[in-house]
This record gives C-alpha cells, structure tokens and sequence, in this order.
C-alpha cells in the first residue's frame, strides 16, 4: 500500500493508469469502491457476447502474456478444443516469485476485483465453469484479499449460477501454494493444484490441450487476465492503439533498488527505462546507474549502456536480454555485481526443484565456484569454470529455470569480467559492503 501511494494519481504522458488507476482511492479492494469505478460494467457487455467474439477481440487487441514469455492470449485460448467433452478449466498465475518482480502482488492487494472480474470473462470465453487461482503460498495478506473479493462477487451475483441471468454458471477457487518458486512454472503449479510435488511436467501436452486434471486447460498470469476487462469495455484498437508494433498495450513495470521513488509505474511497452527513471525521480542522489535487470534475475543483466532500449519484447531482445515480468532491479555504482550474482544463484540452487541432472547438480556447482570468487580464493581459469558450467545448463535443463541460473552469471561475466577479476588481485569484494544500502 505504500508502493501504491507512490505510484497512484501520476497522470504523465509517459504512464497509462488502467489496472493501476484506482489504487489511491480509500478501501480501493472493495467491491463498492470497484463498481463505482465502472467495474464489472465489461462483464455485462461479455455476457451478451459470443464466447468466440471475446476471444477475437482478446487477439485483435494483440494481448501477449504478462508473465514473462510473451505468448499472444488469444492465441492461447483459441487452442482449447471445444469439440473435447472434459470439462475445460482456467487457472490464474498468481505465483509471482522472481526476484525483484512485484506487480501482481500490489496488484492483488489494490485492485483484486479487476482480476475477479477478467476470471469470469476469460472462463465465459472458453467456456469453463470451474476457475482456480492459484496464489504464492507466502504471501497470505494477498491471499486473504482475494479470497475476500471472490466471496464479494459471490455475494452481489457475479459468481455462482446464472451470472446476471446469463444462464451462465462459474465457481472460483482460491489455492494457496506452498511456498515453492518452481511452482510459478505452470506445469509444476498444475501438479501442485492436483495435490502433488510440484514439478514441471514434459510439454507438449501443452495444458491447452491437457492440462489440470488431464482436461484442456488456460493458465495466464495475473497481470494477463486482469486486462481482459478494459479490452471488452474499450475495445481491441483501444488496447492496440497503445505499445509498439509487436508488443501492444500497457504493463505495470516495477522499480526497486537504487532508485528515489520506487514503485510499480503502468506505461505503455515500449517505454525505456530512462524515461521511467525520470518518473521515479531519478536514481538516489549522488550516485549513478551501474547494472539492472529488466525482468528479474532470470532476465540477462543489462548496463548504463542500455537506458534507451525499448522495453518491449522485441526491443529488449535485440539486446540479447529478455522483457520477462518488467522487474526493473536497478544497481548503482555501490554494488558489487559479483556479490549481487552470487546471492541470485543461492537462490536458484534452493529453489531447483531436483527434477533433472544439469540444474540439481549445476546450481549447487555455481554457487561453490562463484563464492571462491566473491572471496577472492579462486583463480582467473574459475571464470572459464563458471561459464562451462552455465553451458552444461542453458538449453539442457528441463524447464526455464535451469536457464534463468546462468542469466545473470553469464551477462555479468561479460559486462564486468575486471570487476570479478579485482576480487582475485585484491584477495576479497573490492566493494565496501557497508556503502551499498541493498547487501549491507
Ligand atoms: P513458454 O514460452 O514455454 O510458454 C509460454 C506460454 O505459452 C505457456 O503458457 C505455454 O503453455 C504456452 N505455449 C507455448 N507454446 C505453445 C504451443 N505450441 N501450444 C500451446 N501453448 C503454448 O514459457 P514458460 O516456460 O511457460 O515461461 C517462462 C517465462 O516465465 C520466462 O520468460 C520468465 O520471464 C517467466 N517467469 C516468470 C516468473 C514470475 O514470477 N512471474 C518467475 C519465473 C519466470
Ligand atoms: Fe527442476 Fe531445475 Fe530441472 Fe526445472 S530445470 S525441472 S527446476 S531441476
């Protein structure tokens, strides 16, 4: 709630206020304070709609996935077999564990019943009756609050049978998960929603086709899902009208770190971070930009050099980095990046669910040689080490998190291989870890 104080009321060119807009305003959760806002209007307008129609305009408005990959929407919902008799389910993502992401979280919390009111829209439109979100099993303030908005919607007729005497009929449960990052992966989250030990499963399947409980499934990230709406009151070309050519629309893009005004700020993709950096005042006074990524740890880091990159996925691509969930952890010239990687990697090694060889054992591997470095009780060869071993993972693991690992040790590798070279000449972090605010 402080972050939304940070952010609400902003009205720039640069920023786009949908999903974020009634965030300054009093008890902005409650079902009141949404409707009066002109909520659950769309779902009146859906409801008269042909499922299929729904399912065009979420195309038509170019919607690509807000978890990271990037996947068109509609695209994704078109893949659900109607001709299937099982029953066809959606889950929401609300996993959100990337280190330094932090959108739906405030989101959940400021705004849940945008996302209740897209569950019901996005379920209509590919005709499942049975909606589950799946929410971080640490964050139980945020599960509370959905659970509250659902039970809200529940009550006022927006969920349960005969919506708006539509004919149409739609339960929601809220899951809390247990706690494990790999169950942000949608596979493993489907198996944790099954009951089991969260761990991806082979795809293809893909879950389109058979998915929870073995039925055709839609799984979308929050952010995702809680767009739908505006697309159905405003229309397709609305949405479209905003981004970049391949990249439409807006998405909230979270600041942390050294930064004057940290905060989630909604602006159209395709926003660089230096004009981001304007809106959140600047980084801390006196100091300067020196590494950030742009979608969390699992994202490729990227430099000072890197400030006018379009932050869309084409844009953030061509710069050999990924736009993944807009997680801007922006680094001044205080960090030691080498201590910075090496706190990433711990965490990948604990979260490495064990299913396969590169990523159980790799990790575990990465993490000794870079601390011998952060000592500066390796040797130069454990560079050349460190990059085979991210070699043995990229590409050989089984899911994306085996990859994301070697992100940040690669890039930073190549943007300040002297910086890890001085841990070595002068025998520890050359870094007084009392001057940086973010690893004392
Ligand atoms: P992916 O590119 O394999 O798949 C993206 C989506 O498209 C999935 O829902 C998948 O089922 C669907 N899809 C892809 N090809 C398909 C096909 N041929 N038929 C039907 N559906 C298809 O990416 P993945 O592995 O699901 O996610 C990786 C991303 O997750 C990364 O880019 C990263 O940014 C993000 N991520 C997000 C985190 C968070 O906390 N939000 C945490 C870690 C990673
Ligand atoms: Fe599990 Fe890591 Fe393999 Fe993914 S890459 S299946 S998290 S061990």
């Amino acid at each position: 709630e402080q972050q939304t104080e940070q952010t609400a009321g902003r009205t720039t060119n640069t920023l786009t206020p949908v999903l974020t807009d009634i965030w300054a305003d009093e008890q902005s959760w409650k079902l009141d304070t949404y409707t009066r806002r002109g909520g659950y209007r769309a779902l009146d307008k859906a409801l008269g709609m042909a499922p299929d129609d729904i399912i065009t305009a979420v195309k038509d408005s170019g919607l690509r996935g807000r978890g990271g990959a990037g996947f068109p929407t509609g695209m994704k919902w078109s893949f659900i077999p109607q001709d299937n008799p099982k029953p066809k389910y959606l889950v929401v993502n609300a996993d959100e564990s990337e280190p330094g992401t932090c959108k739906d979280t405030p989101l959940l919390m400021a705004n849940p019943h945008v996302l209740v009111e897209g569950v019901i829209i996005s379920s209509f439109a590919i005709r499942a009756n049975k909606a589950f979100i799946y929410v971080r099993g640490e964050i139980v303030h945020v599960i509370r609050r959905v659970q509250a908005a659902v039970a809200e919607a529940y009550a006022a007729g927006h969920l349960g049978k005969d919506i708006h005497g539509s004919g149409y009929d739609l339960d929601v449960v809220v899951h809390a998960g247990a706690g494990a990052y790999i169950c942000g992966e949608e596979t493993a989250l489907l198996e944790g929603l099954e009951g089991r030990r969260g761990q991806p499963r082979l795809r293809p399947p893909f879950p389109a086709v058979a998915g929870l409980y073995a039925s055709p499934t839609v799984i979308n990230n929050v952010e995702s899902i809680a767009s739908v709406p505006s697309i159905v009151d405003n229309g397709a070309a609305w949405f479209a009208s905003m981004g970049t050519e391949k990249s439409k629309g807006f998405g909230i893009f979270s600041l942390s770190g050294h930064v004057t005004r940290p905060g989630q700020y909604e602006a159209p993709l395709g926003v660089t971070l230096r004009e981001l950096i304007d809106l959140a005042g600047g980084i801390r006074e006196g100091h300067e930009l020196k590494f950030w990524t742009p979608g969390g740890s699992s994202t490729p880091l990227l430099t000072a050099e890197h400030l006018d990159v379009p932050l869309d996925f084409e844009g953030v691509a061509s710069v050999k980095s990924m736009l993944g969930t807009r997680a801007l952890q922006l680094f001044d010239e205080t960090t030691c990046v080498v201590r910075a990687v090496l706190r990433w990697t711990e965490f990948y090694k604990h979260e490495s669910c064990g299913k396969c060889t590169p990523c159980r054992e790799g990790t575990w591997w990465l993490v000794q040689t870079l601390s011998n470095l952060e000592k500066g009780i390796g040797q130069e060869s454990d560079l050349d080490l460190l990059v085979d071993q991210c070699d043995n993972i990229l590409g050989r693991s089984f899911c994306a998190l085996g990859d994301g690992a070697t992100s940040p040790i690669t890039s930073s590798i190549q943007f300040f291989r002297d910086e890890y070279l001085r841990h070595l000449t002068e025998g520890g972090c050359p870094f007084d870890p009392a001057r940086s605010t973010l690893f004392a």
